[in-house]
């Protein structure tokens, strides 16, 4: 499978996202990973749609909305305006049916997420559902720079051996969170091919090297 990297804007200099992204696209990166929180489904609020607008005219690459946020069925439409190519909503937070159908509904791809602490099989479902991307979290949402969490290899085995059997063996498996360079192996291997990074693609001091590196 084909490795994409899809680094976080949270980890991005907030003072100067449209060339920050800009960079990212030079740097050979896949997707733009936009970490959206409320400040209610997770503690921190970081932005929302107007973010993504702002961004879309300074580059071609696709832009991942990892939707941390209650009802999230009440700000599909507002993503999708603003030039959305992905939209991840967490099972934890709505009913992925109906979310499916909205996310569908605009041309957007649909993707759904689950936290650590929520169960692989949670994930099978929206695979049944015609998930264009399924996310794992591999660290408790709302903040950057936080540790792996080593039990979601597990996971991710479990829902790649899922879309396997469900005859979807090459859907994108995408995870996030305390991803660097000594585990993104462990995280591919376990049959993830879609790596968010925040922290380690923008402290990295050669970030195209970086990104090259993670995608192995
Ligand atoms: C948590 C965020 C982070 C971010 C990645 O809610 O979703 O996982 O994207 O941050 P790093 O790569 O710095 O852990
Ligand atoms: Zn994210």
């Amino acid at each position: 499978m084909n490795i994409k990297i899809a680094p976080s804007i949270l980890a991005s200099d907030f003072s100067r996202v449209g060339e920050e992204v800009k960079r990212l696209e030079t740097s050979g990166a896949d997707y733009v990973h936009c970490d959206v929180m409320d400040g209610n489904f997770v503690p921190p609020i970081t932005f929302g749609a107007q973010m993504v607008k702002a961004i879309r005219p300074h580059t071609r690459l696709p832009l991942d909305c990892h939707l941390m946020v209650l009802h999230p069925e009440t700000h599909v439409e507002d993503f999708a305006a603003a030039g959305a190519d992905i939209i991840t909503v967490h099972v934890e937070a709505c009913d992925i049916p109906a979310l499916f159908r909205q996310i569908s509904s605009f041309g957007v791809k649909k993707s759904a997420v689950i936290n650590p602490e929520t169960p692989a099989e949670v994930l099978f479902p929206a695979v049944d559902e015609g998930a264009d991307m399924l996310l794992l979290m591999s660290v408790h949402p709302g903040w950057g720079g936080q540790k792996f969490i080593a039990e979601t290899l597990a996971k991710i085995e479990a829902v790649r051996n899922y879309c396997v059997k469900a005859g979807v063996p090459e859907l994108d498996i995408e995870v996030d969170g305390g991803i660097t360079e000594e585990n993104v192996g462990d995280v591919i291997s376990a049959g993830a091919n879609v790596i968010v990074a925040g922290s380690t693609v923008f402290k990295a001091k050669n970030m195209a090297e970086t990104i090259a590196r993670l995608r192995g």
